[in-house]
């Protein structure tokens, strides 16, 4: 195998077998924590916060230490990249001592660039456009409760909620990699952007999925494998709470519009939540939410990205599967 510098920056960054490899090789390390040992040393990885975190940042930092690394965890406060100093030379600096860089931060772009001037992996640990190590652990989690990563194919998920957010975006993406019927359901103006939505349709024909994008929520839900929600008030959008709240009201998630799903359809929603708003308790604290699986998978997820991305890098195929 050629060794190669591969980075998870958006879902689609991986196709259909790498997807499918990563989730595979998080089942691994769903069964044994210490299944690989890739970062052995220690090796350090910088994982860098320009936003709050509390799933992203535990689970990086254990992740990393169960691979046999050192966590360096950076956040804007303490660090000169918050205070200005270019990406470029940030990326530079501890391109030289760590062995992957985990970042979440705003713009897309900003993440775009660190990659380019990195020669080591570099994992989106959420953007205002794509949050992937999150969705990974979403379908880690279908595949937990379906009886394996084969299962994910020709299923049906629906996302009801803001459309145009991180979240949306990385299920059209991902799900269109995984070969699924994503449905994406928001008010007007808050619908995803029609580039990304062509990239998930082209995505999806080449994978036997299919892409859908409305305006009515029970239309997403109906016969859905998986319902999923997010805030309707993402990081960085807090002033437009006032003007969030009103458009939202029919795309709350609860028992009625469960109801519409199938009998056996799962609830997932990435956390932290607003119970009353884009979710009710009886639906995220009741039988069908597997919430506190999916914050666990976040966890096993990104050590099998993490492995996977050193394994190209190295171009050692063992670590791979
Ligand atoms: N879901 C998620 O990314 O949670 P945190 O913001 O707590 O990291
Ligand atoms: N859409 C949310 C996801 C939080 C994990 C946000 O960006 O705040």
């Amino acid at each position: 195998m050629k060794a190669q510098l591969r980075h998870m920056l958006r879902d689609d960054d991986v196709n259909h077998q790498e997807q499918k490899q990563i989730l595979q090789l998080g089942m691994r390390f769903r069964e044994d924590r210490f299944y690989r040992r890739p970062l052995d040393g220690p090796q350090a990885v910088a994982v860098l916060f320009d936003k709050p975190s509390t799933r992203t940042r535990s689970s990086f930092s254990i992740g990393v230490a169960e691979l046999g690394g050192y966590p360096l965890v950076i956040d804007k406060s303490g660090s000169q990249l918050g205070r200005g100093e270019p990406i470029a030379d940030t990326t530079c600096v501890l391109t030289r001592m760590a062995s992957a860089i985990v970042w979440r931060t705003f713009g897309q772009d900003r993440i775009e660039e660190m990659a380019r001037h990195s020669s080591v992996p570099v994992i989106n640990a959420l953007t205002d456009q794509f949050h992937p190590c999150q969705v990974l652990a979403d379908f880690l989690t279908i595949a937990q409760w379906r009886g394996g990563v084969d299962a994910l194919k020709g299923m049906t998920i629906s996302y009801v909620g803001d459309g145009a957010n991180n979240m949306a975006n990385s299920y059209l993406l991902a799900g269109a990699t995984a070969g699924m019927d994503v449905r994406i359901a928001g008010p007007n103006g808050f619908l995803p952007d029609e580039r990304i939505v062509r990239d998930a349709r082209r995505i999806a024909a080449d994978n036997g999925g299919d892409i859908t994008v409305t305006t009515d929520p029970r239309a997403a839900v109906s016969g859905s494998d998986c319902v999923f929600t997010d805030t309707w008030v993402s990081m960085g959008e807090e002033s437009e709470y006032a003007i969030r709240s009103k458009p939202f009201w029919d795309y709350q998630v609860n028992d009625g519009l469960m109801g519409l799903a199938k009998p056996d359809a799962l609830f997932q929603h990435c956390l932290p939540a607003y119970r009353g708003k884009e979710v009710t308790s009886s639906v995220i604290d009741g039988p069908r939410s597997v919430v506190w699986d999916e914050a666990e998978n976040r966890l096993h997820a990104q050590k099998a990205l993490m492995t996977w991305l050193v394994g190209c890098q190295r171009g050692d195929e063992s670590l791979l599967a």
